[in-house]
């Protein structure tokens, strides 16, 4: 919506300290349109000049206006011109610039004079090693020249960029070229088009001197489409994953969803400063470096991984958020959740299914169920914000792409796809809502999503309680569910929840076949008969549901799960919980020494198991043998002390070592055996590899060491010399300093791969790992002014619960002065810091009460930006 126009906001009188609320519930369309925009940007790293000309004329489907109002953010208008003459009757409005108009349509023209160099916070037209390059997703734009910065307003552009050739021999923007030419002062120009009208977040411009590596395809229609990947001369190697990837993604897109490339070029521009992962410009998408650049010796198999599902997810956009846009930002899952849930089904298509699945469940509540069930929480579709850059979060992407997915398990994939298919054929071209894509899937997948809406605007992570009653050959299920209160939202209804389940014979090890259970009450039985003994359940198969389960079943029953569920996701949950249960008990204390002993048996008898089955392959193996995250593990209990869990998950880890040295030596000698490639068996080697060495180092750190150390010199890849250092990084043996001196004078000139040290040492298990941090901060390779290098040491810390839950509060400490130093510098980076502190509910009361100390003296800071205050005031509020 439009800020200004909103009368209940001028009342609001914001103090600069208290920046406005904006609602979902106040939007108004636009008073004008802008059929056509035109650019013209003579360029410089220090001063840039914009021209805008801007053809308007009343929105029909708007109350008329005799203003019109332009969004500027730290802009001022040299010249504003109206039909070809200069007006002087323009007025400003904090930010905004005014123009009076006559009704009827007008060409407004206006200059503004920009410095990239000075653009920290990377928003608009910024600088970065030299080239110049935008960020304009969510507000960015009004930052390069004054317009009408909100997604329902498209406009199709003509961009022309003027420079000197030998700063920026390239000069790239949205659609295709249709004009260059020399000048005599050594500058050169080039002229682009986009025929596809778009919103102004969707506009890009790239000029500098890049390389590119260069492909085509051709689309299912015949259309030649010219692919490019621009990077800095001497990156070009690390390209080819990208390209492949890029490929890869435009075919299954039009195989899966039906879904062809609508331009005759498709470009990549790698950047090194970027404050997110990409971004999905029409036809010029810009990249974190992280995200296109990838080689055996300089990417693990993750960071490969990482390249194609956002190579994948940017590509997606061009349907889902380009071809059809958001109405308002409070629409923002509309794009980002189901383009998540397509580059997940992109990845599991490729990588394979299953490990892929429990991989995105892993981040789903390593991150997202923290967020609902802290002070952030918010609806998919949120009703409020202050900084629209605060809900870029998990719960917008992650979540809005579960509750897609479900659509897509309750209707299955064919309907799925007719659902799809109404979607994007009735809202091409359009600024589109939540609710359009929900009322698109009730009419083209015969879905009634009445109900189901509530996911849409109730936050929190339901919490969903099965009990089995067994009696005369008759399971009966007891569902239970509720959705907790969280902020704003007390009193929650009952939701559709589809629940998988199986019920199987523990004597056979099979089962008669899954269910799908639609369970949309607060309670509700469900019975099944014919069984010749108690049956074992195996529930939210797949994880079907976006929810927490608690479930009654004893140990041997998880024990039977873990080595026989035929559905990966449940089996490596049924392990999961059997690890959960025992440290959440373990960490309350009070566990007696049997009921340790009986745990650790239970564990020990399925990790044995996990580790010797020869039919499992070994990158389900490596899932399977993974213990679940502190952060995780916190998650269970009301009120967590991190390192009660800490120690108890490296006394178990330890104990495993130990138990199982003989066969995890055995395990690592056998993968260490197979050669280099990315096929699926050597990729299941390097994880189980890593894995087994994990456990060795922790049941004996000397001669893991020494195995850490064979692993990092003989690794002829990057997986296996990070995992190794990873290890070591955690051990105070001399090898660690060895080879964290080595890795870093190996790498120096690669900043992805220093960033890779720097995360290391952040995240390690060391004792010393804070008093590491603090020196790493006065390195001479650290900068608050890259965010991936502020990320790579104090994400890492933060998210490093036994060095950020220092008992004294220095790790607290830490994370405060760093958002401090860096809210004047980049506050969309900055407020990504607060979350960690915003924990504090959940944390045992010593720590909570240090942790709310660094937030009010957060709070306590004047000039906060928007981004901060509204984070660090949800926090404490
Ligand atoms: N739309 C981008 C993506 O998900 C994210 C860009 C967000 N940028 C920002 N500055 N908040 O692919
Ligand atoms: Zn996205």
């Amino acid at each position: 919506m439009d800020i200004a126009t909103n009368p209940e906001m001028a009342d609001a009188a914001p103090t600069p300290h208290e920046p406005p609320v904006i609602r979902r519930e106040d939007y108004t369309p636009f008073a004008w349109a802008l059929p056509e925009t035109r650019l013209a940007f003579d360029l410089g790293v220090e001063k840039t000049r914009v021209t805008s000309s801007l053809s308007v004329e009343p929105n029909p489907a708007a109350e008329p206006s005799p203003v019109l109002r332009l969004n500027g953010d730290g802009i001022t208008a040299a010249q504003v011109t109206v039909d070809g003459a200069e007006i002087s009757d323009w007025t400003m409005d904090g930010p905004d610039l005014l123009v009076p108009l006559s009704a009827g349509a007008h060409v407004v023209g206006i200059v503004t004079e920009i410095d990239p160099s000075a653009n920290s916070q990377l928003m608009g037209l910024y600088a970065s090693g030299g080239m110049l390059c935008t960020q304009c997703e969510a507000e960015g734009f009004r930052r390069i020249t004054f317009f009408p910065d909100r997604p329902d307003v498209l406009s199709t552009y003509t961009v022309t960029m003027t420079g000197p050739k030998s700063l920026f021999p390239v000069l790239l923007s949205n659609g295709n070229q249709t004009g260059e030419g020399q000048n005599e002062d050594g500058t050169h120009w080039a002229e682009w088009h986009d025929p596809w009208p778009k919103p102004s977040y969707l506009f890009a411009l790239v000029a500098g001197d890049l390389v590119a590596n260069t492909d085509s395809f051709t689309t299912m229609s015949g259309r030649e489409v010219d692919l490019a990947i621009y990077v800095r001369d001497g990156d070009l190697p690390r390209t080819d994953h990208a390209m492949r990837s890029l490929i890869k993604s435009m075919e299954w897109d039009e195989q899966v969803f039906g879904r062809e490339y609508d331009l005759d070029v498709f470009n990549i521009v790698a950047v090194s400063d970027f404050n997110m992962g990409a971004m999905e410009n029409k036809g010029l998408n810009v990249f974190n470096t992280k995200y296109v650049l990838a080689d055996a010796d300089t990417a693990t198999d993750g960071d490969f991984d990482g390249v194609e599902g956002v190579i994948a997810h940017e590509y997606f956009h061009n349907w889902s958020g380009n071809r059809i846009t958001c109405q308002d930002w409070f629409q923002l899952s509309l794009k980002e959740g189901f383009t998540v849930l397509r580059d997940q089904m992109f990845s599991q298509d490729m990588q394979g299914e299953a490990v892929k699945r429990i991989e995105d469940v892993r981040i789903l509540r390593g991150v997202q169920f923290p967020e609902d069930s802290g002070p952030l929480a918010h609806p998919i579709r949120p009703d409020s914000f202050r900084e629209i850059s605060n809900f870029y979060t998990a719960t917008i992407y992650n979540k809005g792409a579960e509750v897609i997915r479900m659509m897509r398990t309750m209707c299955g994939p064919e309907a799925f796809r007719k659902g799809t298919d109404l979607y994007f054929d009735r809202h091409d071209g359009e600024a589109a809502t939540c609710e359009d894509f929900i009322t698109a899937m009730e009419d083209g997948a015969g879905l009634d999503l009445t109900q189901f809406r509530l996911w849409y605007s109730q936050a929190g992570t339901p919490k969903v309680t099965v009990t089995m009653n067994y009696t005369d050959g008759e399971a009966s299920l007891t569902v239970h569910q509720s959705v907790p209160a969280t902020p704003g939202q007390a009193i929650k209804k009952p939701m559709p929840i589809p629940l998988k389940i199986a019920l199987f014979d523990p004597a056979t090890g099979t089962h008669r076949g899954e269910e799908l259970l639609l369970c949309n009450q607060a309670e509700q039985r469900f019975t099944f008969d014919g069984f010749a003994q108690k049956p074992v359940l195996s529930v939210n198969r797949g994880f079907s549901a976006p929810v927490t389960i608690a479930r009654e079943i004893e140990d041997h029953e998880l024990v039977f799960l873990a080595a026989n569920d035929d559905d990966a996701f449940a089996r490596y949950e049924a392990m999961q919980d059997l690890v959960v249960r025992h440290l959440t008990a373990a960490s309350s204390g009070g566990l007696s020494d049997e009921a340790r002993d009986a745990a650790r048996d239970a564990i020990g008898t399925a990790f044995g198991a996990i580790i010797t089955d020869s039919a499992l392959d070994d990158s389900m193996r490596g899932e399977l043998m993974m213990l679940p995250s502190i952060t995780y593990l916190a998650e269970q209990q009301e009120v967590a002390d991190p390192s009660a869990i800490h120690q108890q998950r490296e006394d178990l880890k330890a104990w495993l070592g130990v138990r199982f040295a003989t066969e995890l030596a055995a395990l690592h000698d056998r993968v260490s055996q197979l050669e280099f490639s990315l096929e699926k068996a050597s990729r299941g080697a390097r994880k189980v590899k890593t894995q087994a060495l994990v456990y060795l180092a922790s049941g004996d750190p000397e001669s893991g060491s020494k195995v850490a150390a064979r692993q990092y010199d003989a690794a002829d890849n990057m997986t296996d010399r990070q995992g190794a250092l990873m290890v070591l990084a955690g051990l105070g043996t001399a090898a660690r300093t060895d080879k964290l001196i080595d890795f870093h004078r190996r790498y120096a000139d690669n900043e992805l791969v220093v960033d890779k040290w720097f995360a290391l040492q952040a995240s390690s298990l060391h004792p010393k790992a804070i008093e590491h941090v603090k020196a790493l901060a006065e390195h001479k390779d650290f900068t608050l002014r890259n965010p991936n290098r502020v990320r790579s040491l104090y994400m890492a810390f933060a998210a490093n619960p036994h060095a950020f839950h220092a008992e004294d509060g220095e790790g607290y400490r830490l994370i405060a002065d760093l958002i401090i130093a860096l809210d004047p510098i980049n506050p969309q980076t900055a407020a990504r810091f607060v979350s960690p502190l915003g924990r504090w509910r959940r944390i045992e009361p010593k720590r909570a009460a240090l942790m709310r100390e660094q937030l009010e003296r957060i709070a306590a800071v004047k000039t906060l930006s928007r981004d901060t205050f509204e984070q660090v005031s949800r926090s404490l509020g």
